[in-house]
């Protein structure tokens, strides 16, 4: 049995020991947002937030997460953390089979949040891109979601 936080909520159950946390959440509770694409750490569909920081859920094993504390889109969506990266998500398209988008989101809220840490100064183009460059998308050849990235981080700064 594990019991853990997510999306705010405390969870237990039990688990079968090679049971990984994307397939923990969507088959187990039914938070179908994160996708499961490679299921081989390579493609970033999979991403969530443990403990403040993003991992592949296709790489951990839920039983290892007794205790944690686990955000995955649906929570990040409902808390409104990145309401503006998602309206500038779809104000610049960057969603087109929308495949990849949640572990986009996931990754992009990580870029935010560091970016506050670090005093609210807005990563370069390049940087964003290396950021991102663990998240496969096969339809908007980045650009757009790059796009996006960059505009949420510059509006947040003016508004700091
Ligand atoms: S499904 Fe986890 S990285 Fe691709
Ligand atoms: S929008 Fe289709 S894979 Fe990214």
């Amino acid at each position: 049995m594990i019991t853990l936080t997510v999306n705010g909520e405390r969870v237990t159950r039990h688990v079968e020991p090679r049971r990984h946390l994307i397939d923990f959440l969507r088959l187990d509770l039914g938070l179908t947002g994160s996708h499961a694409g490679c299921e081989h750490g390579v493609c970033g569909a999979c991403t969530v937030r443990v403990d403040g920081e993003i991992v592949r859920g296709c790489l951990v094993l839920a039983a290892s997460l007794d205790g944690a504390e686990v955000v995955t889109i649906e929570g990040l969506s409902d808390s409104g953390e990145v309401a503006d990266l998602q309206a500038n998500f779809v104000a610049r398209n960057a969603a087109q089979c929308g495949f990849c988008t949640p572990g986009m989101i996931m990754t992009a809220a990580d870029i935010l949040a560091h970016a506050k840490e670090a005093g609210g100064g807005t990563p370069s183009r390049a940087e964003i891109r290396e950021h991102l460059s663990g998240n496969y998308c096969r339809c908007t050849g980045y650009q757009a979601i790059v796009d996006a990235v960059e505009d949420t981080l510059k509006a947040r700064a003016e508004h700091a």
